[in-house]
């Protein structure tokens, strides 16, 4: 006689419960090693009711090996797929602890921000392009003749000294850098059909100092319009409108009289600024008037069947009291801090 257990269905069926049960319980590859060891391994119960089949009576050998055999298989069959769910929830939670996010941008670099006088540039343009004008471009390095005389500025007139404007060398070819973007005016009736409504953003150049309310190198942007009709009060609802997009309902514009060599007549235009800073008030803003039918014609253009107005006014200083900014020279440095107050509008 041995020790081994004697094989009964009973005994097979319990050990083969126990290990399916041993099996179901393992959640993780250690317990599952245990359980394989403990149900299947060398010293389990079916591995000693497979060794006693050694002593069964030949005659009733098959029955019993088969009774063993398949109750191993079942066993075997059990941990396999166990195993391969252990091993899918095991890769899954590696995968998931040592998930990077791909689409999470390293900030590598400073994003920076966009200038705030591109953005006042911009929203400027805009809204001249929701009334339907078009944005006109002229060139920085530009012609005398378009600058000045075709302007009605004459040979004497004080801008044209060499203080105020840079010349380029050789003077004789008569090149400078603009001093104001009104040779746009000049240049849009010159190439352009009628009527025109044009707005036209641009950087001027000055022999001015470099100090908090000058700068050497500014921008202004600059409006004309030529059609049949138009009349001051044209003038004075557009930059009314203009104003009250720029700083809100209350703002306003007023005229006072003053002299523009090509507008006629001219006027110096105030902005009432209901939101600034040390209180609502009125700030110069730029230049305006008619267009001088000097410059129609040197246009060609008959003045006596159209007429028009043009104005003028810094982007710079609009920016300075429209956001309060100290010191001009801020916006020339090109500190992103400084930007970066005005906020990423893209
Ligand atoms: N160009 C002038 C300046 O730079 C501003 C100006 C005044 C523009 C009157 C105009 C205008 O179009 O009509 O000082």
């Amino acid at each position: 006689m041995s020790d081994e257990p004697e094989i009964t269905p009973d005994a097979v069926d319990a050990a083969v419960q126990a290990a399916l049960e041993a099996i179901g319980a393992a959640s993780d590859t250690p317990a599952l090693k245990a359980a394989r060891a403990a149900h299947a391994g060398e010293g389990s119960p079916l591995a000693a009711l497979n060794a006693r089949l050694r002593q069964v009576a030949p005659e009733r050998k098959a029955e019993f090996g088969k009774l063993v055999g398949q109750a191993r298989a079942r066993v075997n069959q059990a941990l396999a797929a166990r195993e391969s769910v252990i091993a899918e929830a095991e890769t899954a939670a590696k995968l998931e602890s040592e998930r990077i996010d791909m689409t999470a941008l390293p900030q590598r670099a400073r994003t920076g921000a966009r200038h705030p006088l591109t953005l006042l540039q911009e929203q400027i343009g805009d809204i001249f392009i929701g009334m339907g004008w078009e944005i006109a471009e002229g060139p920085e390095l530009e012609h005398e003749w378009y600058n000045f005389d075709a302007l009605n500025l004459d040979e004497d007139h004080p801008a044209r000294q060499m203080q105020d404007t840079f010349y380029v060398d050789p003077v004789a070819r008569h090149l400078v850098l603009r001093t104001q973007t009104s040779p746009v005016q000049m240049r849009s009736m010159l190439t352009r059909d009628l009527p025109i409504y044009v707005i036209s953003p641009g950087r001027v150049y000055r022999t001015d100092e470099f100090d908090a309310t000058h700068l050497p190198v500014f921008s202004q942007f600059e409006g004309l319009v030529i059609d049949k009709g138009i009349t001051m009060a044209h003038l004075r609802g557009t930059l009314d409108h203009v104003a009250r997009a720029l700083f809100g309902a209350e703002a306003k514009t007023r005229l006072r009289a003053n002299y523009f060599p090509f507008t006629e007549p001219s006027a110096e235009l105030d902005l009432w600024h209901p939101t600034f800073k040390g209180g609502a008030r009125w700030i110069e803003w730029g230049g305006c008037g008619m267009v001088n039918p000097n410059v129609l014609r040197a246009a060609g253009i008959d003045p006596e069947e159209y007429s028009g107005f043009a104005f003028g006014m810094g982007i710079e200083r609009t920016l300075m009291f429209r956001s309060d900014v100290q010191d001009m020279r801020d916006m020339a440095e090109g500190d992103v801090r400084f930007s970066e107050q005005f906020g990423m509008v893209v």
